[in-house]
């Protein structure tokens, strides 16, 4: 047999925030794990300088573009338009000089995965030749119903009170991505949301960051119009297989933390009695929803770990730390796995983004659902109705949850006879999706389809 040149060269291009870049650097560094592929990681010049040197990329280079923001990134842009248009400009011509950079080294670029909410990025990569594949970072459920609005088939805004999607259950607006549920609050990213399908057919892969068996019906739906190959959990292997002992973190935290205090403070306490909260790296709750939550957290009676941004903390006055009592903890960022994998962790109450709805289903840990925006609602829908693997908090006026709504929701999540079949519907899931990407499951069948076409071409 004549031995191959050289593997082949992916560039892995997610959108410059957290919650793109973990589960795509997570990709690359499963497509590297067997020496098959080798990966670049391309991201901006300003999220390469805030990078915390005490995570490791491993196996995955970095290499960077400009999006015309180097010194500020999204927070200089004057608005979400202004920002999307520049990351397009000056992101198309610098991904170009990389694109042609590398073509002149031993490892040209083969084919360059791209977050599906950037289209741009696949039009660069084919003017210059190279194979595009479509990484979509949220739940087949979410780009199904976008796929439905982009050919019209839901005209905005919605008028009715429930909406059928194929693929998935009858959904209430509510239920819908608040881009679509509201169309005039968001312009900018609507208009994101539906763009990625106008070049989609140009790609030669179409991936998306969900386990087959999670999503049956949605993925066979679309898949009559794209061949969709689910590759997730993109997610550490340490916690989808304990044999593996390296690798437990994603790798590219934007965020500080002290991960040995908040491992100290989970240790004694008792197993399944500590609410861990977060709301991810992107949502606002703003301060009368975090008093609401510390009233909610307190009434609980339970210990609670409860992340909140640096950028957040200034909103957290006095008296709300006064609300949360003793049995808390409150930090600025955490190693969300270790946290969710920690026997004292009983639920997590969150936004349910689509990266923590996954580690929490990947770690069996029942959810208390407080979706804010964009896929959460959607996501929040499906763990509650479809898994049935937590519940979704009420709002009332003006869209806070009151404390009294939240301590009622961690009671149900945390005791009682319903909590104990939440529980198993998790740990189910739990086994499932570390099935789908064990040897023969199939994501790694996915994957490995995926590898051997680029092994076939390069
Ligand atoms: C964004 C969107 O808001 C979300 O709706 C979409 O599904 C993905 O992109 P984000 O809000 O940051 O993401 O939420 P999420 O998808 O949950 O990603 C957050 C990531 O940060 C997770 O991988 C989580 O493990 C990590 N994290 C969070 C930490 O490592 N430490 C923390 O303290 C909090």
């Amino acid at each position: 047999m004549v031995k191959k040149a050289r593997v082949a060269h992916v560039l892995i291009f997610p959108y410059p925030a957290q919650g793109h870049i973990n589960p795509m650097i997570q990709f690359g560094k499963r497509l590297t794990a067997a020496n098959r592929v080798k990966a670049t990681l391309a991201t901006t010049i300003f999220i390469s300088k805030s990078m915390h040197l005490n995570e490791s990329t491993g196996s995955v280079q970095i290499d960077t573009i400009s999006d015309g923001y180097d010194e500020s990134g999204y927070a200089g842009a004057e608005s979400t338009k202004a920002y999307l248009s520049s990351f397009q400009s000056a992101g198309s011509r610098t991904l170009a000089h990389l694109i042609q950079r590398h073509s002149s080294s031993n490892h040209p670029i083969d084919c360059v995965v791209y977050d599906a909410v950037v289209p741009w990025i696949l039009d660069v990569a084919k003017d210059h030749g190279l194979a595009g594949a479509a990484f979509f970072t949220q739940p087949c459920a979410v780009s199904n119903i976008a796929y439905y609005v982009y050919r019209g088939l839901l005209p905005l805004p919605v008028s009715s009170n429930l909406v059928s999607v194929p693929g998935l259950p009858f959904l209430e607006v509510g239920d819908l991505p608040s881009f679509i549920s509201k169309p005039d609050v968001y312009p900018a990213y609507l208009e994101a949301t539906l763009h990625k399908f106008s070049n989609l057919d140009k790609a030669d892969f179409v991936l998306i960051n969900t386990v087959y068996e999670l999503e049956e019906k949605a993925v066979d739906a679309i898949s009559t119009q794209w061949q969709i190959l689910p590759i997730g959990p993109s997610i550490p292997s340490f916690y989808l297989d304990n044999r593996v002992k390296k690798d437990k973190a994603y790798g590219l935290s934007l965020f500080n933390s002290d991960y040995k205090t908040v491992t100290n403070w989970l240790e004694d306490k008792p197993p399944n009695s500590v609410v861990y909260v977060s709301f991810g790296s992107v949502a606002n709750l703003g301060q009368e929803q975090m008093k609401e939550l510390a009233r909610g957290l307190k009434a609980s009676n339970c210990y609670f770990l409860w992340v909140i941004r640096a950028s957040e903390q200034a909103l957290l006055l006095k008296h709300t730390i006064a609300e949360t009592g003793k049995k808390g903890m409150i930090v600025e960022w955490c190693a969300q796995l270790e946290v969710l994998a920690s026997e004292a962790v009983g639920c997590f109450l969150t936004h349910c983004g689509w990266n923590s709805t996954l580690e929490a289903l990947c770690l069996g840990v029942p959810i208390v659902a407080m979706p804010q925006w964009a896929d959460q609602t959607t996501n929040a829908k499906l763990v509650q109705d479809v898994w049935k693997a937590g519940l979704r908090v009420t709002s009332e006026e003006k869209g806070i949850v009151r404390g009294r709504e939240i301590a009622g929701c961690i009671r149900e999540v945390m005791h009682g006879a319903k909590a104990e079949e939440m529980k198993a519907n998790a740990m189910r899931l739990s086994r499932l999706v570390r099935a789908a990407v064990s040897e023969g499951g199939t994501s790694a069948k996915n994957i490995d389809k995926f590898v051997s076409i680029l092994e076939e071409q390069s």
